[in-house]
Parts: C-alpha cells; structure tokens; sequence
C-alpha cells in the first residue's frame, strides 16, 4: 500500500501542497518518498529512501518549481527502499514522469519486451514498465494525447494499480487512473487534485469525487474529465461533500485502525495471491531440500506459523517444527546446523528474539528464509531468500491483517511444496488454489454479514472474567490467535488450547456461564469436536461457536454462533475462522471502553529482548 497524489494549481507551487499532502499520506507507507513538477516545459524530480521528514530535511521537498505535479510515499513491495526505487519513475527520455500504488503482475514478461524493444530501466520497481510502455505507446504513435496513450498502456497491465502521470509533451495535464487500488479527486476553485485517499487533501477542500475502478481522469485547470477505460466513453459524477476531520479520514472513516485494517484484509488477500511465481518456487525449493524446517516467529506470526505447520504436513507431507523464537536458542541452538533451513516469519522484520533466533542459526550455517510485511528490514538483509507479505503498513498495535496475510503466503509455499513432492492430485491442487483465490470474497461475506452479531456477543459478555479458545488440528492455532487477541486489546485473561485437553486439567475451571469460545470448520475433527462442547456444556459453560453456515448440530448446541461460509478446505480455514474472533477482541475492548489501536504495555514491533 503507497500514497500518491497530484495537483494542479491556478496559482502558486505545487510542491509545498505535494510535500503536505504526502504527510497526510504517510500511514499508507513510508519507506521513500518522491515528487516531480513540471515548470516550464521542464521536470524537476526530488525523490529518496527514508521517511518524508528525513528526506525533506536532506532535499527541501517545498523547493522545486511549477504549478503542477505529482508525488509518491512509498511501502516497498517489488525491490528495496532505496532512492532508486523511489517514486517517481521516468521512461527513457525523462520527459514522462508518473507515481503508482499497486502490483503490477505482468510486469516481468512487460519489462523483458520493453528491453528488448531499447528501453533502459533504472529500478527494480514493477512500477517502472508502467513508465516505459507510455513512452513506447507515444514512439510509436505520437500523435496520441497523454491521455490516450496512458488509456493504451493500462489496457496491457494486470494487477491493481493507482497511477498519476505527468509529462512535458502536455505541462498542464495530469492523467491518473485506479484498477482495485483507490483513487479520489479533490475539487476547488483555486486547485484539482488527485489521490489516494480523502486525508491528502481534506485540508485543502471538502468537495471529492470518488473514481470507481476502470476510470482514468484527465486534471488540467480547464477542470476534470472522467472516461471508462473499457470504451473510453465520458462520465459525469458530481463532488461529495466530505464531513469528516482529517483524523477520521486518516482512518476512513473508521473509529480505529483496528477495524479499518480487519475491513482491510479481503484487499490484502487478494495482494498476497499476486506474488511473483519465482519467489514461492524459490520459497518452496529451500525446505525441500532441508533435513529439517523450523518455523520460528513471536505472538500472532507464531500463530500463523503453528497454523502453517499442519499446512506443510498434510499437503506437501513435510514436517516443519514451529518454535516460539524466545525458545530457539535453548531448545535447538546447539542441534541447528547446515541441513536446517528456518523460514523466519515477522511482520516488522524487526523483532528482535526472532532476529536473535535467525542470527544462532545463521552462525550455524543454516538456510535463512523471511517472511515480513517490511521490505528493507533487518530480516530481509538476512535471509537468503525472502518474500514480501503485501499487506501495507499495518498501524494498530494488535495483528490481524498481517496475521491472514501471512497464512495466505505459508499456504501458496505449501502448495507449491506439495507439488514439487508430488503429494496431492492435480484435482486437489485445483481445488485448493481456487478456494484460496475465493478467499478475499469468503473473508468479505464474513465481514459483512457476522459484524452484527459480533458486537451483540461483546455486549453480552462484556463483563466476562475470563474465556476459553478451544480447536482441534489447526484450528488450535486459530484458537490461540483468537485469545491473544482478547488479551492484549481488551485485557481480558483467555486460555486457549487443543480441545482434546480439556478434561486433562483446563476443565476444573468450568462454572454456570463461562464462555468458551470454538472454532468448529466441518473437518475430520467436527464430531469429536462436538463432544467436546457437550463436556462444557454439561458443566453450564456458555457456548460461543464459529461454524459452518448451515451446521444445524452446533447451532443447536451454542448459546451464541457466529457463521462462516461453506465449503472451506481445513487447511485454510484459520483465514475465515479468525475474522470473527478478531471482531470479538476489537468489540469487547470498545465495550470496556479501552483504544483498540493502542493497547497498554505493547508496542507493534517489539525490538527488545
Ligand atoms: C500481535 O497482535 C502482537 N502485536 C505481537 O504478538 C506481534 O505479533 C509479535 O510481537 C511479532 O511481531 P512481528 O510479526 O513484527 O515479528
């Protein structure tokens, strides 16, 4: 996720407005940042890796001249934060410049045409082709408008994208143009703007036209004009009027960040399946080859590896060994060594006991993988091989959409895996592809449909002194995810653990109304599983059940139930089953009146040991 935005201006520089705008910017990423104006029929381009300040320190981002341009902040997905790869790109002549939030997914196949038709790249961006194939379109026709030739070359790209773009063939002109990537235009009588969100320039007016996905808009100061990308037929929409305060609409809308970013995640799904091929296969070779594969990650990213775990073991038939990094050290330090491969997982790149696992291991001459949501971060600098999650900034300190993106990845690798070992059918991996393709769509319906029922069951158990999270096989770690979660935002004690251990010990706690919390997919363990609700229940607990839709036995077993859509493969199923309970921690913290965003005693990237 990255923040671009542009203006026009009938009088004044455009540079201080881009440099505000991008502050405003600056949640959707924050890695490089990057603006171009155009001034007499010439392009002035300031752009860095670092955050907006220390760039703006180093360059003065309010000193370039003209009266319109673009910029960029930047949340790395396809090459490092480095000034290079900052934004703006420019084509070969240096004469089109342009800004871009998205994934390119062709870009691969795109960029080897563009070379091998003469066009030079300077970065290790998918956004650069974008560029180029403007610049190509216009060589080979140029009579073409700016706007014609980016209605050209979008048409050619797949994948999401938001893109401005500018250049000195019309100065006075800003074409920009969204495909799933957001895209809104600000409206006054001094000024166009366009951008990637209402924050940007909210300030500055409240009057936006929002662009649906397959419009491109030509700015200019004769004013805004909108075509579909399909038939570039006009189309007339009139600006809203925005009431919300710029911290409302840095949170669009939402109260917290939280549920801005659990609404967030069917978007961050649909991100982590348009990873490039070579990186899985190149994630997926690493463990294949491995006498053995750990695991290791902290919290929610440790969930998501226990989950991952029962992934690898019953589609590719590895064994993998999911290790709390706190623990690594003591319990394998000694034993790791060069047939060990460790696929590091951490959103932040950053935390340190899992750092501090990678670096035993690594002085062990093991294989480091990494799977982080930062591009740049000391776990990428590390790892042998490493993958981006896709999942955009993630500001609230609680994990959620990191956490389904993660399980998203680890499940592509193992599918991947599972191939390469020839351990299911072509039919299956049919199968299972395409219900993770559904996914995003799956975890919508959720969202949409149980978000209601969800906030009831906070109310109602708003005073609860404390819960049970109980799963079987995988859904244990979604069990243990769902607890962290009521834990750390609303400061309720949980426990969580297999089902299958209750009478074991956790039992004894059982009195008339303590809510116990199952996660019940329709999967091998559906009818042990039931028995052991009817253990609860006969010791007067309150039944909480996320289920199938549709499972009437359940349905008549729970005091409350939350229902997920049919038909979800088992080893996917932590995705959908985690949303409610996500819901449940965010809703209980709001009832009992504690910020969700900023939970005491925590940080989001814990960087100590
Ligand atoms: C999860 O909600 C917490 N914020 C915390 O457990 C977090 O998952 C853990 O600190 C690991 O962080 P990382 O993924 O950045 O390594």
């Amino acid at each position: 996720m990255c923040g671009i935005f542009g203006c026009v201006l009938k009088e004044g520089n455009a540079a201080p407005v881009i440099h505000g705008s991008l502050k405003r910017l600056e949640y959707r990423g924050y890695d490089s940042v990057g603006e171009v104006t155009l001034h007499n029929g010439q392009i002035f381009i300031k752009k860095d890796q670092g955050k907006i300040d220390e760039v703006h320190k180093l360059h003065n981002l309010d000193d370039l001249p003209g009266n319109i341009g673009i910029g960029h902040t930047r949340w790395a997905t396809h090459g490092a934060p480095l000034q290079v790869n900052a934004h703006p790109h420019v084509d070969c002549s240096g004469q089109i410049a342009l800004v871009h939030n998205g994934i390119v997914e062709n870009f691969v196949e795109l960029k080897l045409e563009l070379e091998n038709r003469g066009h030079v790249f300077q970065s290790k961006t998918d956004t650069e082709v974008i560029v180029h194939l403007i610049e190509d379109v216009l060589n080979v026709n140029p009579s073409l408008s700016l706007t014609d030739a980016v209605l050209e070359t979008i048409k050619k790209l797949c994948g999401s994208y938001a893109i401005a773009v500018v250049s000195t063939k019309e100065p006075d002109k800003i074409v920009c143009a969204r495909n799933e990537s957001p895209l809104v235009i600000g409206v006054n009588e001094n000024a166009l703007y366009c951008a990637s969100d209402i924050p940007a320039f909210l300030p500055l007016t409240k009057k936006a036209v929002i662009i649906d996905d397959g419009e491109l808009v030509t700015l200019s100061l004769k004013g805004l004009e909108i075509r579909k990308i399909a038939d570039s037929s006009l189309v007339t929409r009139e600006p809203k009027l925005i009431d919300w305060t710029p911290e409302m609409a840095v949170k669009q809308g939402y109260p917290h960040f939280m549920i801005k970013e659990i609404h967030e995640q069917p978007d961050c799904l649909r991100n982590t399946l348009r990873l490039q091929e070579h990186y899985l296969d190149l994630m997926a070779t690493f463990p294949d080859r491995a006498r053995e594969v750990f695991l290791v990650a902290c919290g929610t990213s440790y969930h998501a590896c226990l989950a991952a775990s029962y992934m690898f073991s019953k589609l590719a038939f590895l064994a993998t060994y999911p290790v709390i990094a706190s623990e690594f050290i003591e319990q394998h330090g000694k034993s790791v060594n060069i047939d060990s491969t460790i696929l590091a997982v951490s959103q932040s790149g950053e935390t340190a006991d899992t750092l501090a696992a990678v670096n035993c291991a690594r002085q062990r001459a093991a294989t480091i993988l990494g799977l982080t949501n930062a591009i740049g971060s000391t776990l990428t600098r590390v790892s042998r091989v490493y993958i981006g999650q896709q999942s955009g900034p993630e500001i609230g300190v609680a994990a959620t959409k990191t956490f389904t993106s993660q399980l998203s990845v680890m499940a592509q690798i193992a599918l991947r895996l599972a191939k390469k070992r020839g351990k299911v059918s072509q039919d299956e991996m049919d199968y299972l592809a395409d219900r993770l393709q559904k996914l995003p769509d799956i975890v919508k319906t959720i969202i949409e449909t149980q978000e209601e029922k969800v906030k009831q069951i906070a109310k109602k158990y708003k005073e609860a002194k404390t819960f049970f999270f109980l799963g079987r096989g995988i859904s244990t770690a979604t069990a243990y995810e769902g607890r962290l979660k009521l834990m750390e935002i609303a400061y309720v004690p949980a426990i969580a653990f297999p089902a299958g251990e209750s009478k074991h010990g956790p039992i004894s706690l059982i009195e008339p109304g303590f809510p116990v919390v199952f996660i019940c997919p329709k999967d091998e363990a559906h009818k042990t599983l039931i028995g052991n609700i009817m253990e609860m229940k006969a010791r007067g607990a309150s039944i909480i059940a996320v289920i199938e839709e549709g499972d009437e036995e359940i349905k008549n077993l729970a005091d409350d139930y939350i229902e997920v859509p049919k038909d979800i493969p088992e080893v996917l199923s932590p995705i959908p089953f985690i949303i409610p309970l996500q819901l449940l921690a965010y809703y209980m913290a709001v009832e009992r009146g504690f910020n969700p965003d900023t939970p005491r005693n925590l940080a989001k990237s814990v960087t100590v040991k």
